[in-house]
């Protein structure tokens, strides 16, 4: 028995080891710190830097184009973080939204209970725990001078309650029809009892759902349609493998007090397989709650039938740093040895970011073949400023050349550009391509049509 444990605690090391270095590597190359660093940190908060700031933006890029650019039936809002705290009541998020914790008798530490391997002993020392009681996972806050009951107020813990408020404006002030949907990228705040895993459970994040607003009766079929959807943009549109992801239903008992139907997609993270999407069937809870606790008539008039009733809805419901975190996990691949045959390259272990090329920080890397010959750099910077307003580049003359194509692959920059000396003769440049490293002479002026096709078409 005793080699099965060792089995599974190597297993357990070399998957905790994997995990780790996409942290290292995060914070390394300046995509994700700590929050408030330098003040040794805040558990739960983590902050996005220079190139995380990109990749964030990319994937929400692409969700709003996929959600709401390219579909008629579905409107973009914006709704505030903090709203009347009727809501949360009316949504059950006061009642409900809870996690049970666990605290220890002896040395007082706090977990989830639902987390714990043995209920009733404190995996740090042993001691026996008190009875689990729930606790609410909302962020209080107080609305004006004056600290009481009467001025309490909840920092939104989904984007998804902003969108069932404002139905009866999009209604009455938009041509929809059902079935439609309203999408939101928002920040939503959790006090998580144990975040951790990096990224995956933090205390503060942002979603990207979209609420689809369906006749009763037809929630299975578009409810299916979704979940084809939303695994279609993953593999399709991030470029995420398709072995690294699944689709898990729900049993009954995992359900959310809203949900009468719910599927995770899941990615195989070197935690093993987790949440980054819910795709959830709610009914017509939502709306009815918020029609009895408001007063507000929000029933649909359908014009062929003239008959009034208030639609189901099916979820898609994403967070942005898991999935950017699939993303990463999906991309990074170290090279023992390297994978360069250029003289200049050293034969080191190479870090290579195979990022989809739309949602890639930086697109293109311009470099001047030298940095002390000054035609060539004026050169190099005319073909950074031609390109700047198309893509997002980097001008990059520090190192040697080869150096300076693997700090770019191991950030994903999909395109690097080469001015040499003869671009100066022949008014073309190297263009290198990060994932199969052939390098093809292209025209200047044939650059900006050929990235364009190669990043955003292919
Ligand atoms: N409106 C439905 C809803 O909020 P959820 O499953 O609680 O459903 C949706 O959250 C998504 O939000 C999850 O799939 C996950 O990607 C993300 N998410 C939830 N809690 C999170 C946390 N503490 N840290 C990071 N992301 C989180």
């Amino acid at each position: 028995m005793s080699w099965l444990v060792s089995f599974f605690l190597l297993i357990f090391r070399y998957m905790e080891n994997s995990f780790e270095k996409i942290v290292s590597f995060a914070k390394r190359r300046g995509f994700i710190f700590q929050s408030s660093d330098i003040y040794g940190g805040l558990g739960g908060f983590y902050d996005f830097g220079p190139l995380g700031v990109e990749l964030k933006k990319n994937i929400k890029d692409a969700w709003w184009e996929t959600m709401v650019q390219n579909r008629e039936d579905i409107v973009g809002l914006d709704s505030s973080i903090i709203m009347n705290p009727k809501i949360w009541k009316a949504s059950g998020h006061t009642e409900n939204f809870t996690d049970p914790l666990a605290e220890c008798t002896g040395c007082h530490k706090r977990f989830r209970a639902d987390h714990l391997e043995d209920k009733d002993k404190c995996p740090e020392c042993g001691c026996k725990m008190m009875e689990p009681r729930n606790f609410n996972l909302m962020f209080r806050t107080f609305i004006g001078p004056v600290e009481d009951s009467a001025s309490v107020a909840y920092l939104r813990p989904e984007t998804a309650q902003g969108i069932f408020v404002n139905y009866k404006n999009i209604l009455d002030t938009q041509r929809v029809k059902v079935p439609f949907g309203i999408a939101q990228i928002g920040k939503a705040f959790r006090n998580e009892i144990t975040p951790g895993n990096f990224i995956f459970r933090m205390r503060e994040f942002e979603q990207m759902e979209m609420e689809y607003f369906v006749k009763p009766g037809t929630e299975k079929k578009f409810f299916e349609e979704w979940v084809n959807e939303r695994m279609r943009w993953y593999t399709e549109d991030l470029g995420i493998k398709k072995e690294n992801l699944r689709v898990r239903r729900h049993e009954k008992d995992e359900l959310a007090h809203y949900a009468k139907d719910c599927v995770d997609i899941e990615y195989k993270f070197p935690i093993g397989w987790s949440e980054i999407e819910g795709i959830a069937s709610r009914g017509d809870f939502d709306l009815t709650q918020h029609q009895k606790n408001s007063g507000q008539d929000l029933n649909y008039y359908e014009e062929a039938t003239k008959k009034k009733y208030i639609p189901y809805v099916i979820e898609p419901s994403c967070g942005v740093e898991r999935t950017l975190l699939a993303v990463l996990c999906d991309a990074y691949m170290e090279i023992e040895g390297g994978r360069s045959t250029t003289t200049e390259a050293v034969k080191e272990t190479e870090f290579l970011l195979k990022l989809n090329k739309r949602v890639s920080p930086i697109k293109v890397a311009v470099l001047p073949l030298v940095k002390n010959k000054e035609n060539i750099v004026n050169k190099a910077r005319e073909v950074y400023e031609m390109l700047k307003p198309y893509f997002n580049c980097q001008y990059d003359e520090v190192g040697a050349i080869g150096r300076r194509y693997r700090r770019h692959d191991e950030i994903g920059t999909p395109f690097a550009i080469t001015i040499d000396f003869d671009t100066l003769e022949k008014g073309d440049v190297t263009l290198r391509d990060r994932d199969t490293m052939e390098q093809k002479r292209i025209k200047i002026e044939d650059l900006i049509s050929i990235l364009k096709k190669e990043i955003y078409e292919n």
